[in-house]
C-alpha cells in the first residue's frame, strides 16, 4: 500500500550560513525522502527558513538593511546551498509567509477559545536607551556564583550556573552597553500546566513517537506522575520585535519559537497551493498520513513538549515521529576556526566541489541514534576513495568498455547460470529461501565465500540472488535510519561483485581466443550488479545515479527494480563517472578557512541548534522568560598579556575613508578597499569582511586602518594594511568607526 508521508527537517535561521554541522541533518532527511519515493510511496519534503526574533532584527538593524531585506539575502543563499548538496525540498519557505501568519495566529486563537492561553504582567530588564525589553541572552553581568564576568542572563559559562537576570552583579544590555531597568509588562502564556496538556502530555510521549533516548528525556522533564512539573510557556514579546503581532494585541508578538514549528505547516501549504494537495488530509485530526520531523537532539523540548500540545489543543493531528539526530564533529572536536575546521557549505563547495563524497560520508556513520557523529578528513578521504572509486565505480570501469568494443554496445540475452537454475525460483519464497533450499538439496553449491573460478554457475547464480535479495535487508535498513548498516551491506556486494570481476578477468578473456561469450557474460553480469548497486545508492548520490541512468540508457531506477535485470539491453560507453577525492583540496580548504576565519574568536556554538538555548524546567518555561535564538554577542576572549605603551606605539593606526569597495571575484571572504589616510596614493586592502557587508554599503564610510602592517601578497594582489574589527563568539563582524569629525589619516593612540 503506498503512504503518504510528510517530513521536515529543522528550520535554520535566517542569519547564519549553512555550515557541515547543519548538512547532517538535511543530508539525513534528504537521504530518507529519497528512499521513499524510490519506494513508491508519496512523500512530501519541506522546510523554510527561520526568520522571526530579536537577533535577525538586531543584525539587520546593524548591517543598515531591513529585516526582509536580511532574510530575503539569506533565504537565497540557503536555498542555494541545499541545491548544492542535492537537499531537494518540495517547498523550501520562509516563516515570514502570509500563510504561516495565518497559519499561526489561527493556532493562537483556537488556543485561546479553548482557554488556554493567560495574561499575565511579569517584570522584565528593560532596554532604557534602545527602548526595549530585553532577552536574556541580551543582558549580561557578572556571575552572582563563581563572580566571573560578562555572564549570560540566564547561565553561566565559567561555572554553568543557572539563574535569573536579576541575579546578575552590575547587569548591562549586550544591545547598548545600558544599565537596564526592571519593567512590568503583560505577557501571553500557553497554560502547558493545564491538566489537559500534561496528561496529553505524558501519554504521547510514551507513545512511541520518540526514541527510546528522547522518550527517557522527556519523563525527566515531565517529572513523576501526579507531579505535573510543566510550567506556563511565555509566548508572547514587546515591541519592537521582527515576528507576527498577536491578533487583538497591537504591540504584542508571537514568540519565535512559536511560529517557527508552524513554519512546517506554511511551507507545506505553499506546496498545496502550487500542487493542488490537500492540506487537511495530512494536518488535520484523524489524518491517515503520515508526519515525521527530522531534529537535532538539541530542539527535542519544543518538539516534543511544545508543538504536540499545541497540535493537539488547535485540532491538529500530533507527529507520527520525531527523528533526533546528534552533533557532528571535525577530527574529534568541535568544529573549530582557528583549527580551520569550522566548514561553511560555500566553503566546502568551492574547494570539493562533489558533494555527493560528504553525503556518502555521512551516510556511513548515520546510524539513526542521537549520537554524535565525526567528520575525521582523512577518514573521508580514505573511504571515499577506497569504496566509492576503488569498490563501486570500479565494477563498471573495467567491464564497460568491453560491452562497447566487443559487443556493439549491447548486453547477453540471456545468462547460463540463471537458465540452468531456473527451475529453483519458487515465486512463494524469497529469494534468500529459494537459495538456502536449493543448498540444502545441494541442486546448487556455491563455495562459501564464492569462488567463481570453481563452480562459476552455482556461484554467479547465488551471486546475482543475493544482489537482489539484499532489497528488502537494505530497505528496512534506510527505512529505520541506520545508513551506516545499509551501506556496510551495499559495500559487501561491491566486494564480491569485484571478487567476480577479479576471479574471472574480462581484460584476459578479450585477448584470449574463443572466448568472446564468457567475456560478454561477465560483462554482462558485472554490470547488471553495477546497476543494482547503483539503485541501492541512489538515496544517497543522486546524482552519480542519475549519470549511470543515462549511461545504461535506462529510465529512473526505482526500488522495484532489483528485481529485474538488464538483458539484451543497448547502453552507451562509458564516461568517467567519478574521480578519487584529492586530499590536497581538504588541506586547501582548512588553510582557507584558518585564513579567512582567523581574527574570529571561536563560537559556543558551533552546533547547528546550538543558537537555540535550551530551555530547561528550572529555567525559561518555568520563569516565563523564554528562550530567545542567537546569543547576541561574545564571550569574553581573554585578555592577552601586558604590553607598554611602547608596544602598543609600534602599531600605527590610522583613520581611513573607504574610497571605494568591491567585492574580489572568486574569493568568498573577501572585500577589496581602496582606503585614503590622507597619502598621496591611496590603500589597497583585502577585507575578509563580506560575510558582513555589502560593499555599495562600505563606499564613504570613514573607519580604522593599521597603516605600518608589512605588506602582504594575497592571491589577488597586495594587500596594504588591514581595517579594524571586531567580532565574538557568534558569527558577525562589525568594523570600527570613528566619531564624527575625524579625517583620513588622523592618529589613533
Ligand atoms: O534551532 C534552530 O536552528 C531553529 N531555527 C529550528 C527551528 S525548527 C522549527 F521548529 F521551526
Ligand atoms: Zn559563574
Amino acid at each position: 500500500m503506498t503512504r503518504k508521508i510528510l517530513v521536515t527537517s529543522a528550520l535554520p535561521y535566517a542569519n547564519g550560513s549553512i555550515h557541515l554541522g547543519h548538512l547532517v541533518e538535511y543530508i539525513q532527511t534528504d537521504i530518507w525522502v529519497r528512499f521513499q519515493k524510490m519506494r513508491g510511496n508519496t512523500c512530501h519534503y519541506v522546510c523554510a527558513d527561520d526568520t522571526h526574533g530579536t537577533p535577525i532584527m538586531l543584525r539587520a538593524e546593524k548591517e543598515g538593511v531591513t529585516p526582509e531585506q536580511l532574510i530575503a539575502r539569506v533565504w537565497q543563499e540557503h536555498f542555494d546551498d541545499f541545491a548544492a548538496f542535492h537537499v531537494a525540498f518540495d517547498n523550501y519557505g520562509s516563516t515570514n509567509s502570509a500563510e504561516n501568519k495565518e497559519s499561526a495566529q489561527d493556532i493562537y486563537r483556537t488556543l485561546k477559545a479553548n482557554g488556554l492561553i493567560e495574561v499575565r504582567s511579569i517584570e522584565q530588564y528593560y532596554d532604557p536607551v534602545k527602548n526595549m525589553f530585553l532577552p536574556d541572552r541580551f543582558i549580561k553581568g557578572e556571575c552572582p556564583k563563581c563572580h566571573a564576568k560578562d555572564q549570560y542572563g540566564d547561565n553561566c559559562e565559567v561555572c554553568g550556573a543557572a539563574y535569573a537576570p536579576t541575579d546578575l552583579i552590575e547587569p548591562f544590555s549586550a544591545v547598548s552597553g545600558a544599565k537596564p531597568e526592571l519593567r512590568n509588562s503583560d505577557h501571553y502564556f500557553f497554560k502547558l500546566s493545564a491538566d489537559s496538556c500534561q496528561q496529553f502530555l505524558r501519554q504521547w510521549t510514551r507513545g512511541g513517537s520518540l526514541q527510546a533516548e528522547a522518550a527517557n528525556k522527556m519523563q525527566e522533564w515531565l517529572g513523576a506522575e501526579g507531579e505535573n512539573k510543566l510550567t506556563d510557556w511565555d509566548i508572547s514579546r514587546d515591541a519592537p520585535y521582527f515576528g507576527f503581532e498577536i491578533p487583538d494585541a497591537p504591540g504584542k508578538y508571537l514568540y519565535v519559537w512559536l511560529d517557527a514549528p508552524v513554519g512546517y505547516m506554511g511551507s507545506f501549504k505553499q506546496l498545496c497551493a502550487k500542487t493542488g494537495l490537500d492540506f487537511d488530509e495530512y494536518w488535520k485530526q484523524g489524518s491517515d498520513a503520515e508526519l515525521y520531523h527530522f531534529i537535532g537532539k538539541d530542539i527535542l523540548y519544543f518538539h516534543a513538549l511544545f508543538w504536540p500540545a499545541m497540535l493537539q489543543h488547535a485540532g491538529f493531528r500530533t507527529p507520527t515521529k520525531l527523528f533526533a539526530h546528534g552533533f557532528l564533529t571535525v577530527n574529534g572536536e568541535k568544529m573549530s576556526k582557528s583549527r580551520g575546521t569550522f566548514i561553511t557549505a560555500r566553503s566546502y563547495v568551492d574547494h570539493i566541489k562533489n558533494t555527493e563524497y560528504l553525503r556518502y560520508y555521512y551516510a556511513a556513520k548515520l546510524n539513526g541514534s542521537m549520537e554524535d557523529i565525526d567528520l575525521n578528513l582523512d577518514d573521508f578521504v580514505a573511504k571515499v576513495n577506497s569504496d566509492l572509486i576503488g569498490k563501486y565505480i570500479n565494477i563498471a570501469s573495467r567491464c564497460a568498455g568491453f560491452i562497447s568494443k566487443k559487443f556493439d554496445g549491447k548486453l547477453c540475452e540471456s545468462i547460463p547460470s540463471l537458465d540452468k537454475f531456473e527451475h529453483l525460483r519458487n515465486a512463494d519464497l524469497s529469494l534468500n529461501e529459494q537459495v538456502a533450499q536449493a543448498i540444502a538439496t545441494r541442486e546448487l553449491q556455491p563455495s562459501a565465500n564464492f569462488n567463481f573460478f570453481e563452480d562459476l554457475d552455482s556461484n554467479e547464480f547465488a551471486f546475482i540472488n543475493s544482489l537482489q535479495a539484499s532489497s528488502e535487508k537494505i530497505s528496512s535498513l534506510y527505512e529505520c535510519r541506520d545508513y551506516a548498516k545499509a551501506i556496510r551491506e551495499i559495500m559487501a556486494l561491491a566486494d564480491t561483485a569485484n571478487q567476480y570481476v577479479a576471479t574471472m578477468k574480462p581484460w584476459e578473456l578479450a585477448k584470449a581466443e574463443g572466448q568472446d561469450e564468457l567475456l560478454h557474460r561477465i560483462c554482462t553480469v558485472a554490470i547488471n550488479a553495477f546497476r543494482i548497486i547503483t539503485l541501492y545508492l541512489k538515496p544517497v548520490l543522486p546524482e552519480l545515479a542519475k549519470n549511470v541512468e543515462s549511461f545504461l540508457k535506462i529510465s529512473p531506477l526505482r526500488w522495484e527494480d532489483a528485481s529485474t535485470l538488464l538483458l539484451g539491453h543497448s547502453i552507451n560507453t562509458y564516461q568517467h563517472l567519478a574521480t578519487r577525492l584529492d586530499p590536497k583540496l581538504i588541506e586547501a580548504m582548512i588553510a582557507a578557512n584558518q585564513e579567512s576565519l582567523k581574527n574570529m574568536t571561536e563560537s559556543h556554538s558551533q552546533q547547528r541548534h546550538a543558537e537555540a538555548q535550551q530551555p530547561s524546567p528550572q529555567s525559561s518555561p518555568a520563569s516565563g522568560r523564554g528562550s530567545e535564538g542567537e546569543k547576541p554577542s561574545s564571550t569574553l576572549e581573554p585578555i592577552s598579556e601586558t604590553i607598554s605603551i611602547d608596544d602598543f606605539m609600534k602599531i600605527d593606526l590610522r583613520v581611513a575613508r573607504i574610497v571605494n569597495a568591491e567585492h574580489v571575484v572568486g574569493a568568498d571572504k573577501l572585500i577589496q578597499l581602496t582606503l585614503d589616510i590622507g597619502e598621496e596614493k591611496s590603500r589597497n586592502v583585502f577585507a575578509g569582511i563580506k560575510s558582513a557587508y555589502d560593499p555599495e554599503k562600505l563606499k564613504g564610510r570613514m573607519t580604522v586602518m593599521v597603516a605600518n602592517l608589512a605588506p602582504r601578497k594575497m592571491k589577488f594582489g597586495l594587500s596594504e594594511g588591514m581595517v579594524l574589527a571586531a567580532s565574538g563568539s557568534e558569527p558577525g563582524l562589525y568594523i570600527l568607526s570613528p566619531d564624527e569629525g575625524a579625517q583620513p589619516g588622523m592618529r589613533i593612540k
